[in-house]
C-alpha cells in the first residue's frame, strides 16, 4: 500500500535548479524598475480586451528591504512577548532549526521543522490539505473550497474550517496546509481553483478568514497558500513536466493595481483574522520566485499587510538560501535542496550564513520569533497532541524516519478523529447545490413510479473511493478532487446508493441504475420506462503532478467528462423528465443541454466530499431546499471568459511569461466589461420558493477623513547572542545522526567547508538595505494586521428587505454590488453578501456595512488606498445579473 501513496507522492517533487544559479545573483535584486505600475493604457489586444500596462513579459520585480521584523501588532501581542522571551533563550543551532525541514519521508507529517528539545518545544507537524487530513485514515473529507463558496455561508466556513481543525489537532498536525486564496480562479481551467473559494476577492476572502478563524480556534496554525499568482498548473516548476522542457517556473506578470483590488484582497482578510502561516508558491511574479520575491515578501505582506505570522516556502518552492532568508521567506519545506539531496539551502547554511555575516542575526531572530508567536498565538504548545500517523505508509508498524529506513515501531495509531464531523459535510453539501433550472420537475416525492440514475458519476469507483492515489483519476462519484489538497475518504456515499436508499424507504417504487456512461442502449433503454430520469455527469482537474486523461493539472476544455453530453442526450431522448446532475471543479459548457424541454432540471453540485449522496437527495428531495449560488460564471463557450490558461511555453525554456494583461477582469468582471452575456451569471441560484427585494436605503456614519500611517517601526530587536567561535556549532559528538536528515549543525570548523558549496561567495552580493535594522519608516497603508485600520472604518450603511414570496421557508444568498464609476473601474464588484433564512411571507432585513476599503481604489503614486471623485452605484439583489434594487452615492470621496 505504501508504494502507491509514495510514488505518488514522489512525483510531486519539484524539479529543482541547479543548485549553480540558486544563491547568486540574487536575482531580482539587482532590477531597478518600480513596481509595475497600472497606468491603463488604452491600446487593445488582437481579442479587442483592455491591455494594462503593468502586465508585460519579461518585466522584473524590484527589490525591497530590508525584510520587516515582527512587532506583535493587534492582539499579537501576547504571543510576541512568549515567543520574544523564548527566543532569547535559544542558541543560533536552535533557532535555525525551527526555520529548516528535517527532509523529505524524513519523520511523519508531510513537512516537520527541527525541534528544541532543551526547551521542550517539539518538532512541528505541517500537514496538508485544504479539505482535512491528507495521507492518514479514520479522518472525513470535506466539502471542496468551491462548495464552501457555493454556500455562501460564513457560519458554515467558520464551522468547517474548525471541524478541519479538531482532526488535524487530534492527529497531531500543528500547522493545516490551507486554506487556498491562490489560485483565486483566473481561468476557469486552473487546476486547482477549487481548493479555493471564487474568482471573486470578496467572496473569497470572507471565507478564507471565517476558516481561517475556525482551524486556529482549534489550537491548529492555519497555512493560507499560495502567495501568489499561482494561477495555473502548467509550468509552475521547472523541468521536463509532462510534455515541455522549461528550465524556470512561470512568472506571472501583473500590475500594482490588480495586485491589490484583485489578488491581494483576500490575503488582507485572512491576515486580518490572525493567519498564523503564509506558505509562498512555486511560480514567480514579474521574474522573481515567491519564495524569494522581496517585495511580495518584505514590502506587501510583512510591511503593508503587516503579517505577524511566518512565510513558508511550498514543498522545494524554495530556489536560493541567503537571497530567499533576506526576502523573508521564515521557514524552508521540506528542507532539503531535492528530495532527500541531504543537502539544504538553510540548515548548516543558514547557521553558515548568519556566522559569515551575509544574514543578520535580527533576521534569524525574527523567522524564530514569527514561528514561535504563531504558536502561542493558537494555543498549540499548550494543547499538545503527540503525532499518532504517518504520510508514507497506513501501516500500523514502520519507520518513523521513513527514507532512512531507521526508527522501527508503531506509528499509525489510527486515530479515529471524525467526530460528527459527516452530519456538517451532508449539510454543507446540499446548502452548496446550486438549482439552476427547474421547471417543476423538483422537488421529487420519493414515490415516483419509476426512478433511473445514470452515469459513472452516481455510482462507485470499481478501485474503491481511494483506489487512485491523491484521486488522480475519474472514476465513479466526483467526490473529491486530485492532487495533494486532498484525503482518504473514510468512506464516500454515492449518489445512486443514496437515491436508491430514498426510494426503497418510501416503498413501492422501482429503481433502476444504469453506472456505465457508454451504455446508451441499456440507458435509453431504462430511460423510456423511466417516471424520471437523473443523470449525473462530472468534470474534474487537480494538481500538475498528476496527469488525468491528458488534464495535466489544469483542465483542457469546459465540457464534462466521460462524453457526459452524449449520455444526457440518449436518456433525455427517452425521458421527457431529465433531471441534470453535475459534478465539477468548476464551470462547464451546458449549451448542448440546457434549453432542451425534457432536461426540466439541472443542478450543479460541486465536489461535495464523502456525504456526496446524502447531500444531493436532501436536495432533490426537498428535505433541503436548495440555497447555493455560483461561485463563478457560467458561458456559452470558453472564449467568453477572455483569460485562458497558457498551455504552450512561450519563451523557449526560460521562465513562460503569463501575462495578467487582463487586469482585474476575470469571471465575472470580464463579461461585464465585454458585455458578454453569461449562461448562468456569478451569484445565480434558483430555490423552491421565491423571493421580492425592495426598499434599499443608504444611511451615511460620521467615519472621519482617512489618515495615511505616519511614523517608523521599532528597530530589529536581536535575541540573544552569537559567538563566534565555530566549534559552538558543529555536531554533537557521539550524536546519532539520521541518514539524509537536515541539521542545524556545522561539519567542521570551516565555514566554507561547512557550507560544501561550490560557489561560496566570499566576496557576497547583498541588496542594499538588506542588512538594515534601524527604524524603518511605515507605509502609509499599513498599520495593523490586515493593512490600515481605517480601511475598515464603516461608512455607509444600506438595508434592502427581502420576502419570501413563496409557501415552504428558504435561504436567499441576498448579494450587493458597488460599480466605483472610473473608466478603468469594475463595471461592479461584489461587496456584500448574506445567507438569510426566511420564512414563507416572512419579510427579513439585509444589512451591509460599506467600509472604505469597499469603496476605495489602489492609488499607485501615493501607494495608498483612495476614494475616487466619481459617483458609485451600490445595487442589491439576486446575482450579478438581477439586481433589481439601485442607489447612488455622490459623496464618497468626503472621506479622504
Ligand atoms: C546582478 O548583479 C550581480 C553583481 O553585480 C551580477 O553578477 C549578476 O550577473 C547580476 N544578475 C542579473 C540577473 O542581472
Ligand atoms: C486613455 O483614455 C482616457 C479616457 O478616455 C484618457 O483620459 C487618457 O488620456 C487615455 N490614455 C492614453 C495613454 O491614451
Ligand atoms: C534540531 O532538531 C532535531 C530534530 O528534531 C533534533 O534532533 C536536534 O536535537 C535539534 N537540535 C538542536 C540544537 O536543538
Ligand atoms: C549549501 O547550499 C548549497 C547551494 O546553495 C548547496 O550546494 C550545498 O550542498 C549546501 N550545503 C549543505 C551542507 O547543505
Ligand atoms: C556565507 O554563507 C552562505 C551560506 O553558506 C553562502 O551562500 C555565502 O556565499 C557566504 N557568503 C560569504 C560572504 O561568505
Ligand atoms: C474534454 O476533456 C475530457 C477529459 O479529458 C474529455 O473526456 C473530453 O472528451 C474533452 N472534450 C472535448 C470536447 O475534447
Ligand atoms: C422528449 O422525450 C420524449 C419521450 O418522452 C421523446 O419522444 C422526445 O423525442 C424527446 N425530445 C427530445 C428533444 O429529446
Ligand atoms: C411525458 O411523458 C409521459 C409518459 O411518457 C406523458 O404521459 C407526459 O404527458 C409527457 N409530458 C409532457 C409534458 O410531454
Ligand atoms: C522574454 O525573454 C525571453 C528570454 O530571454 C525571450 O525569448 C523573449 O523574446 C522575451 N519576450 C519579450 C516579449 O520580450
Amino acid at each position: 500500500m505504501w508504494y502507491q501513496l509514495g510514488a505518488a507522492l514522489l512525483l510531486a517533487a519539484a524539479p529543482v535548479r541547479a543548485a549553480t544559479d540558486a544563491l547568486n545573483p540574487l536575482d531580482e535584486a539587482n532590477s531597478t524598475a518600480p513596481w509595475p505600475s497600472s497606468v491603463y493604457s488604452n491600446a487593445t489586444d488582437s481579442d479587442n480586451s483592455i491591455v494594462t500596462a503593468g502586465s508585460k513579459s519579461n518585466q522584473t520585480s524590484p527589490p525591497w528591504y530590508p525584510s520587516p521584523w515582527g512587532e506583535g501588532m493587534g492582539d499579537w501581542k501576547a504571543a510576541y512577548t512568549r515567543a520574544r522571551s523564548i527566543v532569547s533563550q535559544m542558541t543560533l543551532l536552535e533557532k535555525v532549526n525551527l526555520t529548516t525541514g528535517v527532509g523529505w519521508e524524513l519523520e511523519r507529517c508531510v513537512g516537520q521543522n527541527g525541534a528544541v528539545p532543551r526547551l521542550g518545544i517539539p518538532s512541528m507537524c505541517t500537514q496538508d490539505s485544504p479539505v482535512g487530513v491528507r495521507d492518514t485514515d479514520y479522518n472525513s473529507v470535506f466539502p471542496m473550497g468551491v462548495n464552501v463558496a457555493a454556500t455562501w455561508d460564513r457560519g458554515m466556513a467558520r464551522a468547517r474550517g474548525a471541524g478541519m481543525g479538531y482532526e488535524h489537532k487530534h492527529k497531531g498536525s500543528n500547522v493545516q496546509l490551507g486554506p487556498v486564496v491562490g489560485p483565486l480562479g483566473r481561468a476557469p481551467e486552473g487546476g486547482r481553483n477549487w481548493e479555493g473559494f471564487a474568482p471573486d476577492p470578496v467572496l473569497s476572502g470572507v471565507l478564507f478568514a471565517e476558516t481561517i478563524s475556525g482551524i486556529q480556534s482549534q489550537n491548529v496554525i492555519a497555512c493560507g497558500k499560495h502567495f501568489i499568482g499561482y494561477e495555473q498548473e502548467h509550468f509552475r516548476s521547472a523541468g521536463n513536466g509532462f510534455l515541455y522542457q522549461v528550465n524556470e517556473s512561470y512568472s506571472a506578470n501583473l500590475d500594482d493595481v490588480t495586485m491589490h483590488e484583485l489578488y491581494l484582497w483576500p490575503w488582507m482578510d485572512g491576515i486580518r483574522a490572525g493567519m498564523g502561516s503564509v506558505m509562498c508558491s512555486y511560480n514567480q511574479i514579474n521574474n522573481s520566485y515567491a519564495c524569494q520575491n522581496s517585495y511580495i515578501l518584505n514590502k506587501l505582506l510583512k510591511a503593508e499587510l503587516g503579517f505577524q505570522g511566518f512565510v513558508m516556502s511550498d514543498w522545494s518552492a524554495q530556489m536560493s538560501g541567503v537571497a530567499s532568508a533576506l526576502a523573508g521567506l521564515d521557514m524552508t519545506m521540506p528542507g532539503d535542496i531535492a528530495f532527500d539531496s541531504g543537502t539544504s539551502y538553510w540548515g548548516s547554511n543558514l547557521t553558515v550564513a548568519v556566522l559569515n555575516g551575509t544574514v543578520p542575526q535580527w533576521r534569524v531572530d525574527d523567522m524564530a520569533v514569527r514561528i514561535m508567536a504563531a504558536w502561542y498565538y493558537v494555543g498549540a504548545g499548550d494543547n499538545y497532541v503527540p503525532i499518532n500517523f504517518d504520510s508514507w505508509t497506513l501501516d500500523t508498524y514502520g519507520y518513523q524516519h521513513f527514507y532512512a529506513n531507521e526508527g522501527y515501531g508503531v506509528i499509525n495509531e489510527h486515530v479515529d478523529v471524525r467526530n460528527n464531523h459527516g452530519a456538517l459535510i451532508r449539510e454543507i453539501g446540499a446548502a452548496s447545490a446550486v438549482l439552476l433550472k427547474n421547471e417543476g420537475a423538483l422537488p421529487l416525492t420519493g414515490k415516483e413510479k419509476f426512478t433511473g440514475v445514470f452515469g459513472s458519476d452516481a455510482g462507485a469507483s470499481t478501485y474503491g473511493p481511494n483506489g487512485c492515489s491523491d484521486r488522480g483519476c475519474d472514476m465513479g462519484t466526483l467526490g473529491c478532487a486530485w492532487g495533494s489538497g486532498t484525503a482518504n475518504f473514510p468512506y464516500l456515499i454515492t449518489p445512486g446508493f443514496a437515491i436508491e436508499n430514498e426510494i426503497y424507504n418510501h416503498g413501492n417504487g422501482m429503481f433502476q441504475g444504469v453506472y456505465d456512461d457508454y451504455a446508451y442502449s441499456e440507458a435509453e433503454s431504462v430511460a423510456g420506462q423511466a417516471s424520471v430520469a437523473i443523470v449525473f455527469a462530472n468534470s474534474d482537474s487537480g494538481e500538475g503532478y498528476i496527469s488525468v486523461d491528458g488534464n495535466i493539472g489544469d483542465r483542457n476544455n469546459l465540457t464534462l467528462w466521460h462524453d457526459g453530453d452524449a449520455l444526457i442526450k440518449a436518456v433525455s431522448s427517452q425521458c421527457n423528465n431529465t433531471i441534470v446532475v453535475i459534478h465539477s471543479v468548476g464551470a462547464v459548457l451546458m449549451d448542448s443541454f440546457v434549453d432542451n424541454p425534457n432536461v426540466t432540471a439541472i443542478i450543479w453540485a460541486g465536489v461535495p466530499g464523502e456525504e456526496s449522496g446524502n447531500s444531493i437527495v436532501d436536495v432533490l428531495y426537498g428535505k433541503v431546499n436548495p440555497g447555493g449560488k455560483l461561485p463563478f460564471t457560467v458561458g456559452y463557450s470558453r472564449q467568453n471568459y477572455g483569460v485562458d490558461i497558457l498551455y504552450k511555453p512561450n519563451s523557449g525554456e526560460s521562465a513562460p511569461q503569463l501575462d495578467f494583461t487582463e487586469g482585474q477582469f476575470i469571471d465575472y468582471r470580464g463579461f461585464d466589461k465585454h458585455d458578454v452575456a453569461p449562461l448562468y451569471e456569478f451569484g445565480y441560484g434558483m430555490s423552491y420558493t421565491t423571493f421580492k427585494y425592495s426598499d434599499i436605503t443608504i444611511t451615511k456614519h460620521n467615519a472621519g477623513k482617512y489618515t495615511a500611517t505616519t511614523g517608523k517601526t521599532s528597530k530589529a530587536p536581536v535575541l540573544g547572542q552569537v559567538t563566534n567561535d565555530t566549534s559552538d556549532y558543529t555536531f554533537p559528538d557521539n550524536m546519532s545522526r539520521v541518514p539524509y536528515y537536515i541539521y542545524p549543525y556545522l561539519n567542521s570548523t570551516s565555514l566554507k567547508t561547512s557550507a560544501d558549496d561550490p560557489h561560496y561567495d566570499e566576496e557576497g552580493f547583498i541588496p542594499q538595505g538588506a542588512h538594515d535594522g534601524s527604524a524603518q519608516p511605515l507605509l502609509p497603508s499599513s498599520g495593523a494586521p490586515g493593512g490600515n485600520p481605517e480601511l475598515w472604518d464603516v461608512l455607509y450603511t444600506v438595508t434592502a428587505k427581502i420576502t419570501n414570496t413563496g409557501k415552504i421557508a428558504g435561504d436567499e444568498v441576498a448579494q450587493l454590488y458597488v460599480g466605483l464609476g472610473g473608466p478603468n473601474d469594475v463595471v461592479k464588484q461584489l461587496r456584500g453578501f448574506d445567507r438569510l433564512s426566511i420564512a414563507p411571507g416572512q419579510t427579513v432585513t439585509f444589512t451591509v456595512d460599506l467600509t472604505r476599503r469597499d469603496l476605495s481604489n489602489w492609488n499607485t503614486v501615493t501607494q495608498n488606498w483612495f476614494i475616487s471623485d466619481y459617483e458609485k452605484t451600490v445595487y442589491v439583489g439576486a446575482s450579478s445579473k438581477n439586481l433589481p434594487l439601485k442607489e447612488t452615492i455622490k459623496d464618497a470621496s468626503q472621506f479622504n
